[in-house]
């Protein structure tokens, strides 16, 4: 969702401003804007639409002159995308211009407390109350009128200030959302993801929430929310530029495919030594492993797919009973989870609102916390007991593929681990899983090297109204996420079905029209998912099958096929959801779609 960026330097601001946020543009957005200091002055530039309007209006940014500037990328939430609603925001007698992501939850009575006391507001926002209360409480400190503006707000903000009167100064301020700082020679930054700092600088300054910062070209200071200077360490990003463009792609999604192996290589090869894992990031003495009565896995859309392939996996494993639940539907459900609960939860960006409140739920009936997340100094990484990084690389499209399978790799490896240290995973068993782990990555590119006809599959069925994916245990796990990668890049309805299930009720919808998807890697179940492809056939849908390539009796089931390489069964999602990634791929870019940005979607949905 909405993205930030800030510049102070020696530099013309507005070009390395909307470079920022062209970085940003993955998160989602529906219009942008950007403030610059200039003698004396705010200029502001808005538009509705993509930043190519903005870039347009301002040639590129060259047409706006300064050295110091905010911007930012909104996604709509209170108010239309109109250029009016777009941010940056400017109090009514131009001194103060702020950029804001998350929700002031308080706002409608800050609006009537300040339009009462004669503030005029011109657009819906929540934002607008934040410049206003600054210039209300403005009397020559910024810092003072940043704190007492703060100390008014309720919800969740990252935001980013200027004022006219302090040149070449930049406010940053971080309460529940992300806000990161970047720190280079004579000019510093503010984003609100790492992706649009490291063309500039790798070294960043994470902020706690509660905390601000004040920026000039050459210095960095931090304050908590009483106004004391802190002392922050300095870290160092990892990612790098190349690996936040498309290098060679038409999409971020089709690279990102591409680059799976990779990513479950960087995931997987620093756990495994000497055939043995090591999670160092697992906390658990041998004692409270032993305590542990249930798994709760928790997570949004397909970080929820991931943890339901988890669920599978990790109770075979460790005999232990596991659920897999919505974190938006965990929080509010008074679930029984208790100190004897181990929590599991699952997020690329580290930063979606349900699954940050369902942590929290848990943590606060004393569930031991275990996150698995992309974005290192994320909220819920901060927030959990232990976390195991996936160490995916940005991933830019908003579609997610390498974030999803580095997912299940993490929780393959805990599964093994966990059963293994609970005795329930026999030595023999336990060496086969790990080399079947650590041989995913060639796995994953023999199912990318195995599917070179998904293209000529998609052109065939990409006209499809509707498509059912269907399958049993771990291949329907797997339907899960392949109906949602189809449905948000080609906007085609589908859904995901466990083929056992049909009968009761939904094959009342299956007829000539219809393409289903039947996944039937799942060896045990192979027979019985065999009758539901009849069941379809019968009726007169299309087949495409999913199979391992070995199992040649699909051939005479199925329409066409997808392979997936030999694999042990509980291995197999990772390499299954490869040939599905690429065929709803395929069938978006035959669409005419959007592909890396989906409408109405957001990369990082930071609010309920
Ligand atoms: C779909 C997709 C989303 C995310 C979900 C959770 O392709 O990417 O369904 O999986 O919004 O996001 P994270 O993992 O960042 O918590």
């Amino acid at each position: 969702m909405c993205g930030i960026v800030g510049f102070t330097g020696t530099q013309q601001a507005a070009p390395v401003l909307l470079t920022g946020l062209k970085r940003l543009e993955y998160r989602g957005y529906d219009s942008a804007g950007i403030a610059v200091q200039h003698e004396g002055k705010i200029l502001t530039e808005k538009c509705s639409g993509y930043l190519e309007n903005l870039n347009r209006i301002t040639d590129n940014g060259k047409n706006v002159p300064g050295f110091c500037g905010i911007g930012h990328t909104r996604w709509a939430t209170h108010g239309a995308p109109t250029v009016t609603n777009a941010h940056p925001h400017v109090s009514n007698d131009g001194h103060f211009a702020v950029v804001h992501n998350g929700i002031i939850e308080n706002y409608a009575l800050l609006r009537a407390e300040l339009m009462e006391k004669g503030f005029v507001f011109h657009s819906e926002t929540d934002t607008e109350v934040v410049v206003h209360l600054l210039d209300l409480y403005y009397t020559g400190s910024l810092k003072q009128a940043v704190m007492k503006t703060v100390a008014r707000l309720e919800g969740s903000y990252a935001l980013g200030v200027v004022c006219d009167e302090h040149p070449g100064e930049l406010i940053a301020v971080k309460s529940a959302s992300p806000l990161i700082l970047g720190v280079g020679a004579g000019e510093n930054f503010f984003a609100s993801d790492v992706t649009a700092l490291i063309g500039h600088t790798r070294t960043v300054i994470y902020l706690e929430d509660g905390e601000f910062a004040s920026l000039t070209p050459e210095k960095i200071t931090v304050y908590d929310c009483g106004g004391r200077e802190l002392q922050k360490p300095l870290s160092r990003v990892m990612w790098n530029t190349e690996a936040a463009e498309k290098g060679g792609y038409e999409h971020f999604m089709l690279k990102e495919i591409m680059e799976q192996p990779r990513a479950l290589k960087a995931t997987i090869e620093p756990r495994v030594k000497n055939g043995e894992i090591v999670l160092e990031g697992f906390q658990l003495s041998d004692e409270e492993l032993q305590g542990i009565n249930q798994i709760v896995i928790t997570a949004c859309g397909s970080a929820y797919h991931a943890g339901y392939v988890g669920r599978y996996i990790m109770e075979e494993l460790c005999r232990i009973p596991v659920r897999a639940e919505l974190a938006s539907e965990l929080r509010y459900s008074n679930p029984i989870i208790n100190e004897h609960t181990l929590v599991i939860v699952i997020s690329q960006s580290g930063e979606t609102a349900d699954t940050i409140a369902a942590l929290k739920e848990c943590k606060a009936r004393g569930a031991r916390t275990l996150a698995i997340v992309n974005v290192v100094g994320s909220t819920v990484a901060k927030l959990a007991d232990s976390v195991l990084y996936t160490w995916a690389g940005p991933e830019i499209a908003v579609a997610t593929t390498k974030g999803y399978t580095t997912q299940i790799a993490i929780l393959d490896l805990l599964a093994v681990y966990m059963g293994h240290r609970l005795g329930r995973v026999e030595e023999g068993r336990y060496a086969a899983l790990v080399e079947g782990i650590c041989a995913l990555p060639e796995r994953c590119q023999r199912a990318i090297d195995l599917n070179t006809q998904a293209a000529a599959l998609a052109e065939a069925f990409h006209d499809k109204p509707s498509l059912f994916y269907i399958g049993r245990n771990l291949d329907y796990a797997v339907c899960m996420e392949a109906s949602l990668k189809l449905k948000e890049i080609s906007y085609i309805h589908s859904e995901a079905y466990a083929a056992g299930e049909l009968k009761h009720g939904t094959i009342a919808l299956i007829d000539e029209e219809q393409l289903v998807v039947a996944l039937a890697c799942h060896r045990p179940l192979f027979e019985k998912l065999i009758s539901n492809v009849k069941e379809v056939k019968a009726r007169g849908a299309q087949v495409l099958a999913v199979a391992q390539e070995s199992e040649r009796r699909i051939f005479a089931e199925a329409d066409q096929v997808l392979l997936v390489p030999e694999c042990d069964a509980l291995l197999l999602p990772i390499p299954e959801i490869i040939p599905l990634q690429l065929f709803a791929y395929y069938v978006a870019k035959f669409n005419g779609c959007d592909i890396d940005k989906p409408k109405n979607l957001a990369k990082s949905v930071t609010v309920e």
